[in-house]
């Protein structure tokens, strides 16, 4: 029998939605915790497989996930093409910065990238071969303008402006920089696949401060290359974008980029999104991550809407965005305690 998460992708509406979350490895489980510990910090765990491969599985042990997702981050590849990385522990990512030509001349070429790479692909390897024959082992990469916001502003940002300050200044290096991102991510998905990947997400999580022609040339457009190369190299693999915060523009976002599902953030209603989302194909979400820290009631009420606004039509059970280290486990025992019934 077809794993449960490939059913839903091919289309299938399912009684009981398989279910996974966003950040589902992370630092609101104390086996995380303690296994990041061992490892040192949070990079040094991204390239150790075996200890990368133990963060990806523990949710799946303890839950029963119907997906794991590769324990990595959307930085590697930044990294991979020559950027330093590191981590402002209680802040978040530090890169050095691309503020212009001589910045991108310097990075790498997309051949140069998998040197650095080669041990997330061996992670992927271990997880495959690990993973309970009912799961599904899902890769990832940022979307090219996710990881750009990042590389030009050398840190995570509340609305992008350096990012969107390099487009409107140097076009030419802004779209040579989005075009490499895309050559990049085309590869390093493409061997993850190889590796056994089953389904590839790309996280587009700053889309929504993309608007008009720029969503079309830098959302849209580098979704649809990523996704069309991807295809013909693997036509079996399904793809999941997330154009997250895209509101309106979620419409037609799978026909027109080729994705086999979105993934909803919890801006958009499920109801809107039933409507307007949902008649494309299969959709993902769009728990609002909030109910993993406050429970009770209205967590129990939040999931029988998700679940019964999308029971029409193919749908993936999961949060809106990453679920936050303040969260309790228990609230994720019982969010899967009601979709499963
Ligand atoms: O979903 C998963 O469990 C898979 C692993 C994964 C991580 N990051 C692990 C991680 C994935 C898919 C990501 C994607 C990612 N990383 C995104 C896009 C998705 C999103 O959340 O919007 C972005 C923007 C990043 C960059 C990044 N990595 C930031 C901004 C941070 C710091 C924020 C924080 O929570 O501290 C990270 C660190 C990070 N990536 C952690 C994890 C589990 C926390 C690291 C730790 O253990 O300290």
């Amino acid at each position: 029998m077809t794993k449960k998460i490939l059913r839903a992708l091919a289309g299938e509406t399912q009684p009981v939605p398989p279910i996974w979350m966003m950040r589902q490895a992370g630092r609101y489980l104390p086996e995380y915790r303690e296994t990041r510990a061992k490892a040192g910090d949070f990079l040094s765990l991204c390239y150790n497989p075996e200890l990368a491969a133990e963060v990806t599985l523990q949710p799946i042990r303890r839950y029963g996930f119907d997906a794991a997702i590769l324990f990595a981050d959307i930085l590697l590849v930044p990294q991979a093409l020559g950027c330093d990385l590191w981590f402002e522990p209680g802040e978040g990512p530090r890169l050095s910065t691309i503020a212009g030509p001589d910045g991108l001349r310097a990075l790498k070429t997309r051949d140069d990238i998998h040197d650095t790479l080669a041990p997330i692909y061996e992670t992927v390897r271990r997880v495959r071969e690990m993973l309970p024959p009912e799961a599904a082992l899902i890769g990832f990469a940022g979307a090219p303008w996710t990881v750009a916001t990042y590389m030009i502003a050398g840190r995570g940002t509340p609305d992008q402006a350096p990012a969107h300050a390099l487009k409107a200044a140097d076009r030419a290096t802004f779209t040579a920089l989005i075009d490499l991102l895309t050559d990049a991510t085309i590869d390093y998905l493409s061997m993850q696949i190889d590796a056994g990947a089953e389904v590839v997400k790309i996280f587009d999580s700053w889309a929504g401060s993309l608007t008009g022609a720029d969503f079309d040339d830098f959302a849209l457009a580098p979704a649809g290359r990523i996704i069309a190369a991807l295809k013909s190299r693997h036509p079996a693999t399904p793809v999941i974008a997330f154009p997250r915060e895209a509101g309106d523009r979620y419409i037609g976002f799978a026909r027109a980029t080729g994705a086999d599902c979105v993934a909803l953030d919890n801006s958009v209603s499920a109801i809107w999104a039933a409507r307007n989302v949902q008649t494309d194909g299969c959709v993902q979400g769009n728990l609002a991550p909030g109910h993993m820290v406050t429970g009770g009631a209205a967590l129990d009420e939040a999931v029988r809407g998700i679940v019964g606004a999308f029971a029409n039509g193919p749908h993936i059970f999961n949060l809106g965005h990453g679920i936050t280290p303040d969260a309790d486990p228990d609230n994720v025992a019982r969010m899967i305690e009601i979709i499963r019934g």
